[in-house]
């Protein structure tokens, strides 16, 4: 490795919406990396509430102008783009024991593919570490209030989108 090695990290996620989960690894990875690529991924099997486009300008207005970040979309094999990006790791927030099982068998099958990408995980927060874009969904969904959980920005859109779909249902 030279001296003049630019360590690029890709956080890879579906980001269907982005957490304050999210981004307490996004905060913390940054200072890992010299170049941190928050990867949305698009066309996996999840049907997303929110439009590739629309999570990319939830992030963008969180993470404001920090040149060091990069918003990008994927899809495929997140080790074919992390390669084509030039990066050396997958980064991946660990949140509780459930998440182990499915986060292993990742990173072994990644590894598998890429040996050369370091699969990285990162402890979520302990304020956040219960907090998932599902559960998320499903209490803003029902009318709960999802304030502390999710950037103001994400709670808006949160509430614009259940509102419309809701008057979809109703017409
Ligand atoms: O936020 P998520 O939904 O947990 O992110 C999962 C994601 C998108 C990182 C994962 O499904 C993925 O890497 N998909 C790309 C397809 C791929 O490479 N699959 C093989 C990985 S074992």
């Amino acid at each position: 490795m030279t001296e003049n090695t630019i360590r690029i990290g890709i956080y890879p996620g579906s980001f269907d919406p982005l957490t304050y989960g999210h981004l307490n690894i996004i905060e913390r990875a940054a200072k890992l990396f010299d170049r941190l690529v928050i990867s949305i991924a698009v066309n996996n099997t999840k049907t997303p509430l929110f439009t590739p486009e629309e999570r990319a300008a939830q992030i963008r207005h969180v993470i404001g102008g920090d040149s060091r970040i990069e918003v990008d979309y994927f899809s495929g094999l997140l080790v074919e783009y992390a390669r084509r990006k030039g990066a050396c790791a997958i980064l991946r927030g660990l949140r509780a024991v459930s998440d182990f099982d499915y986060e292993f068998q990742m990173a072994h099958m990644n590894h598998k593919i890429g040996p050369e990408i370091e699969t990285v995980f990162m402890m979520t927060g302990e304020d956040h570490f219960y907090v998932s874009s599902r559960l998320v969904k499903e209490v803003a969904s029902l009318g709960g209030d999802v304030t502390g959980l999710v950037p103001d920005n994400v709670f808006v859109d949160l509430c614009k989108k259940y509102a419309a779909l809701q008057k979809g249902v109703q017409k």
